[in-house]
């Protein structure tokens, strides 16, 4: 192989051609999976993805959304789009991960989560691994979001063992943090080996201060009763803007771009950008995390 390669160098030397370019050893691309999720809904999960995936493709990243809430989509409504096929069709092999890929004015494409349909019923072996050999064609992809629906259920563990990262969003409210809890304590006890960078944000909030405070209690006691490491990504301020734009359909760090709440996903997308990607990946790695799962 060396031969070779240095035989290449030796015929371009000679036609005065830089060999830079040709032989120098590609660096193999690496997609990161982020599987948004949490425990009790109405969190905040659709507005993060979003918003997180076009702070990403500001930095130049080519960036997916997936909507994987298998009962109640709302990535296109908030996006304001009426999808013709979404995620269902790929599940029922009826398209390709690639053919039902939309293109957004926002710089970041989309896959359409299903609607009008009631809630998926558990994803079969043979769709489960339909659904690894389509998401594998994403890979030319920097960046998978992939929004899930609240809870627990077997399809949203399948979205979080494709991941490299799960972050978990909870709110202050009392509620909402035992909630993360019992989802964390879900991915703890399903995971034999839990490879997956566990995150929290907390949304929002007040004030910095009311965060980590929040943070803390969370990480301490997932640490010491689950034995599994959560990392705090950041928060989000309590901002009224983020709700007016989930009404006039269109997302926050666009209609806002300086406002509270963008800064804030600039922030909790500067720090992803410097937690480390896990060394594990891979299509083989991913299929038998699928099928792994202690269910
Ligand atoms: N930082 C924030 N400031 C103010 N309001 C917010 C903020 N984040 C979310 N909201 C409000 O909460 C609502 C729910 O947000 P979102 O739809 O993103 O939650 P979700 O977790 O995806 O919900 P579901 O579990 O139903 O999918 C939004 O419509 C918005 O009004
Ligand atoms: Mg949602």
């Amino acid at each position: 192989m060396e031969d070779q390669a240095e035989g290449l160098r030796e015929l371009m030397r000679k036609r005065n051609v830089s060999t830079e370019s040709v032989i120098k050893p590609k660096e193999p691309k690496r997609t990161r999976i982020i599987t948004v999720t949490s425990g009790k809904g109405g969190v905040g999960k659709t507005n993060i993805s979003i918003n997180m995936a076009i702070a990403y493709a500001r930095m130049g990243k080519k960036v997916v959304v997936m909507d994987a809430d298998l009962g109640l989509a709302n990535v296109n409504v908030m996006l304001n789009i009426v999808p013709k096929w979404n995620l269902y069709h790929v599940m029922r092999k009826q398209k390709t991960m690639k053919e039902i890929l939309l293109e957004t004015k926002y710089g970041i494409s989309l896959v359409a989560g299903v609607t009008g349909i009631s809630q998926i019923a558990n994803l079969s072996d043979d769709e489960r691994q339909n659904f690894i050999v389509e998401l594998d064609s994403l890979t030319n992809a920097d960046i998978i979001i992939i929004d899930t629906s609240a809870g627990v259920s077997n399809n949203v563990l399948d979205f979080i063992a494709a991941a490299d990262d799960a972050i978990i969003i909870t709110t202050p409210e009392p509620t909402s943090i035992t909630d993360a809890y019992s989802m964390a304590k879900i991915i703890a006890s399903q995971f034999e080996d839990l490879n997956i960078g566990l995150k929290l944000v907390v949304n929002q909030v007040k004030s910095a201060t009311e965060a980590r405070q929040v943070a803390e209690r969370m990480t301490h006691i997932v640490g010491q009763f689950l034995n599994i490491e959560m990392e705090y990504l950041g928060f989000i301020y309590n901002d009224m803007r983020v709700a007016q734009a989930v009404l006039d359909q269109k997302p926050f760090i666009i209609t806002d771009h300086h406002g509270k709440a963008s800064i804030c996903i600039q922030h909790l997308v500067d720090r992803m950008e410097k937690t480390e990607l896990r060394q594990k990946n891979g299509f083989g790695a991913l299929f038998k995390r699928l099928f792994s799962r202690k269910l």
